[in-house]
C-alpha cells in the first residue's frame, strides 16, 4: 500500500496544495491574537477552525450575518491563551510553520503536538528570540515554545533554497516583530501572505524573485479584525474589498504568457477580461469581410466604430491573415482611438455586472486605462518566449525552427518598443512579472500576489523599492 501525503518539503511549482491547507488555520490563529471580531466566510470547517480558536482563548459563533459564516472574537495584543492542553498539529504538516511561527512571536508558552518538526524550524524560532525546547532529538515533537513580545525581524530573502514552511514561519514571527521581516514564498504562498496579513492591517510588499516571491511584513504591536469575503480564499479578501469597478491592465511583448496570464486572473476574480489584440484584428477582417482596405483610414476607421467588441469570434482570429490585418489597421491613429473608446467603455461598464475587467494589450497601462490601480507588465526572457511559441507553432501543427522564431521575436521587440505610437513599454507604476521560471499557476499567483499589495498599498505605494 502506498500513501500519499503531501509534505511541506515536497511542496513544488506554486504551493497552491500548501496555501489551501494553511490558508483557513491560519485565518483562524490570527483572528484570535487580534482584538475584535473577524468573520470568516461560510465553508472554512468550522469545527476544526473552533477548536483551533479555542484552544488559544478566543471565542468563536455563528455568524448571525452570515449562514455557515463564523465569528471569531480574539483577545490581543499578545492575547493568545497559554492552551491548557498541548496544541495538535500531527495530522496538519503544512501548519507547523506557521502556527509555530505565530506562537513565538507572542508572550505564550505553549506545547505543540507534531509528526516531524521541519529540519531548521527550531532555529528559525529561536533566531527571533523564543525558547524552543524539543525532546526526542529535535526530528519529532512535541515542541515546547516560550515565545516573546517584540521578537526579532528576520531577512531570508537571501535564502532561495528556504523549505516554504520556514519562510512562512519567519514571516508569522514577523507579524508582531518591530522593522520588516522578509522569507521567499513560492506564488500561491506569497498570494495567501499578501491577502491575509494584508485583511489584518499588515503592511505586506512583495518582489517577484526567480520562481518565488520575496514577501516583506512590517510587523504591528496590534493587527486589526478581517472581514474575509464569501469564496475566499479563492477569491483574495483585497479584490473582494477593491472599488468597482476594479481594472487591471496587463501589457507585454507576444509570448510572455500575458494572454493566459489576464484570462485566468479574470477567471479567478470574477471579472471580465479583454483581449484587445482581438480588437485590432476583428477590425482587420471585418475591413476584408467588406472589401476594403486595412491600409485605408476611412474604411478601417468605419470598422472599428462599428466594432461590437461582445460579438467577437476569438478562433476565427487567431490567424496570420488577421494578425497581419491587425498591424495595418493599429497604425491608423482614428483607429486607435475609436477602439479606445472601446476599451474604456468595457473597462468602465464591465458585461455582465462583473465587478471589473482585466484588459491584456501593450498599451493599457499607459494609453488606455492610465488610472489602472493595478498594472502588470508581463515579460520573459527573449529565449524563453520563442521557445513557448515554437511549441505554440507546433500544437497547432504549424513548423516552427527556434532559431528563426527568436531572430524573429528580436526584431519585434525592438519595432514595438521604439515605435513612436503606443510602444511597448512598462507603465511608470507598473509592476513586472518575469514569467521565465514560471509555470501557468506561477504566473497566476505572482499577479495576485502582485496585485493584493498593490492595492492594499494604495496610490502611494507605487513605484516603492518592492513593487516596481
Ligand atoms: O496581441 P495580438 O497579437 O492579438 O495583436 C495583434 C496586433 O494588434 C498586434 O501586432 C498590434 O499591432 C496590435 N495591437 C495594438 N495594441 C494593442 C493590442 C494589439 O497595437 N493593445
Amino acid at each position: 500500500m502506498t500513501e500519499t501525503r503531501t509534505t511541506p518539503n515536497e511542496a513544488v511549482g506554486s504551493g497552491e496544495a500548501l496555501a489551501r491547507e494553511m490558508a483557513a488555520p491560519l485565518a483562524v490563529l490570527l483572528a484570535a491574537s487580534t482584538v475584535g471580531e473577524t468573520r470568516l466566510p461560510p465553508g472554512l470547517a468550522p469545527a476544526r477552525a473552533a477548536a483551533l480558536a479555542t484552544a488559544l482563548g478566543a471565542d468563536s459563533a455563528a455568524d448571525p450575518a452570515r449562514d455557515g459564516g463564523m465569528v471569531i472574537a480574539g483577545r490581543g495584543p499578545g492575547g493568545l491563551r497559554e492552551p491548557a492542553a498541548p496544541l495538535d498539529l500531527c495530522g496538519l504538516p503544512a501548519l507547523v510553520g506557521p502556527v509555530c511561527g505565530l506562537l513565538a512571536g507572542q508572550a505564550v508558552t505553549a506545547m505543540v503536538l507534531v509528526g516531524t518538526v521541519p529540519p531548521g524550524l527550531s532555529a528559525v524560532l529561536e533566531a527571533s528570540g523564543a525558547r524552543v525546547v524539543a525532546p526526542g532529538a529535535g526530528a519529532h515533537g512535541p515542541l515546547a515554545i516560550a515565545g516573546r513580545d517584540a521578537p526579532m525581524a528576520q531577512d531570508r530573502s537571501d535564502r532561495p533554497d528556504d523549505p516554504p514552511e520556514l519562510a512562512m514561519a519567519a514571516l508569522c514571527i514577523g507579524l508582531t516583530a518591530p522593522g520588516e521581516t522578509r522569507g521567499l514564498l513560492p506564488p500561491a504562498l506569497a498570494a495567501l501572505a499578501v491577502d491575509l496579513f494584508g485583511a489584518f492591517g499588515v503592511p505586506v510588499a512583495v518582489t517577484p524573485q526567480g520562481a518565488r516571491l520575496c514577501v516583506a511584513v512590517t510587523g504591528q504591536t496590534e493587527t486589526t479584525p478581517a472581514a474575509l469575503p464569501d469564496g475566499w480564499p479563492a477569491l483574495p479578501a483585497w479584490a473582494a474589498a477593491a472599488p468597482r469597478p476594479l481594472t487591471i491592465a496587463v501589457d507585454g511583448p507576444a509570448a510572455a504568457g500575458k494572454g493566459t496570464l489576464a484570462r485566468t486572473l479574470a477567471d479567478r476574480l470574477g471579472l471580465a477580461y479583454l483581449d484587445t489584440g482581438l480588437l485590432y484584428r476583428a477590425t482587420g477582417m471585418a475591413v476584408r469581410a467588406a472589401g476594403g482596405d486595412p491600409d485605408n483610414p476611412g474604411d478601417a476607421e468605419a470598422a472599428a466604430r462599428a466594432l461590437d467588441p461582445t460579438a467577437i469570434e476569438p478562433d476565427a482570429l487567431r490567424g496570420e491573415d488577421a494578425g497581419d490585418a491587425a498591424s495595418r489597421v493599429a497604425a491608423i491613429p482614428a483607429v486607435r482611438a475609436a477602439l479606445l473608446d472601446q476599451q474604456r467603455a468595457f473597462a468602465r461598464q464591465p458585461p455582465a455586472g462583473a465587478r471589473g475587467a482585466v484588459l491584456d494589450g501593450r498599451d493599457i497601462g499607459s494609453v488606455v486605462c492610465p488610472d489602472a490601480p493595478v498594472k502588470l507588465f508581463v515579460t520573459a526572457s527573449v529565449e524563453t518566449r520563442a521557445k513557448r511559441r515554437v511549441l505554440e507553432l507546433r500544437q497547432r501543427g504549424q513548423e516552427g525552427i527556434e532559431s528563426r522564431v527568436l531572430q524573429d521575436m528580436k526584431a519585434r521587440d525592438a519595432r514595438d518598443s521604439a515605435r513612436g505610437v503606443a510602444p511597448l513599454v512598462p507603465a511608470d507604476d507598473a509592476v513586472v512579472l518575469d514569467t521565465s521560471d514560471l509555470d501557468r499557476d506561477g504566473a497566476l499567483f505572482g499577479a495576485l500576489a502582485l496585485a493584493g499589495a498593490r492595492l492594499r498599498a494604495g496610490p502611494q505605494g507605487m513605484g516603492g523599492p518592492h513593487t516596481s
